[in-house]
């Protein structure tokens, strides 16, 4: 199977966890990035059983508005179910590296709205140590040397994405070479850093459910 069937099959199988669960006014959290568009057509040929989505990107609003999905604000919803995302790598506590394509802040915050997160990956994304991914760091641009710099001091190097910016205006700084030994510590240091917007460690809130596609079938790792 090739990496792309082995999404698509994620995709399909959070598809298959999730619609029984929805209701006319169930809205569902989606992610961003290749694994997440499979989800995205998926998820649309059930689109008349619940109601819409809230999405974690301009690009992923485009593509569930181009299937007929509504997408809302998340200000102006109380209760999200699911949320559905792919990662970058996961660990088997279901900690995760994300924002490979540089969305992580606004995937950060719709998968702590929701109250149930699964993310979808092939199985190349699981790794027994974070951190072969280089950490992606959302930062504010007039930051972007002194975040830097911090970020030397914590044992990393950081890469300026060149010619990126996020949809919130900002840059990111790809850290290369960083040693994650306890990750939710790492992400509160890193957040902690003065002109830091968030960082692509998903671990204080982790995901709740993986469903990771191998050549054998979707796996399912619980929390
Ligand atoms: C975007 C992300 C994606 O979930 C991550 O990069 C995985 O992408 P893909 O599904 O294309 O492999 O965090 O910011």
């Amino acid at each position: 199977m090739t990496q792309d069937q082995l999404k698509q099959a994620v995709a399909q199988a959070a598809v298959d966890h999730i619609v029984p669960k929805l209701t006319d006014r169930s809205i569902v959290g989606v992610g961003t990035g290749s694994t997440a568009n499979f989800f995205i057509d998926l998820l649309a040929r059930h689109k008349g059983f619940f109601d819409g989505a809230v999405a974690s990107s301009e690009a992923t609003a485009e593509r569930l508005k181009g299937h007929g999905i509504p997408v809302y604000d998340l200000n102006s919803v109380s209760e999200l179910e699911f949320y559905v995302d792919g990662a970058d790598e996961a660990n088997k506590h279901l900690e995760l590296i994300k924002g490979g394509g540089a969305a992580l802040t606004r995937e950060k915050i719709v998968a702590a709205v929701a109250k149930t997160f699964i993310c979808i990956a092939d199985a190349s994304k699981l790794v027994e140590q974070l951190g072969s991914f280089p950490l992606p760091v959302e930062v504010i641009p007039m930051a972007r040397s002194h975040v830097a710099r911090e970020l030397v001091k914590l044992g990393g190097d950081p890469v300026y994405r060149d010619g990126v910016v996020t949809d919130n205006g900002n840059v990111i700084l790809d850290v290369h070479n960083l040693l994650i030994g306890f990750a939710p510590e790492l992400e509160a240091q890193i957040n902690n850093i003065v002109g830091v917007v968030s960082n692509g460690l998903f671990a204080m809130r982790p995901a709740d459910l993986l469903l990771l596609g191998t050549k054998d079938g979707v796996q399912m790792l619980e929390r």
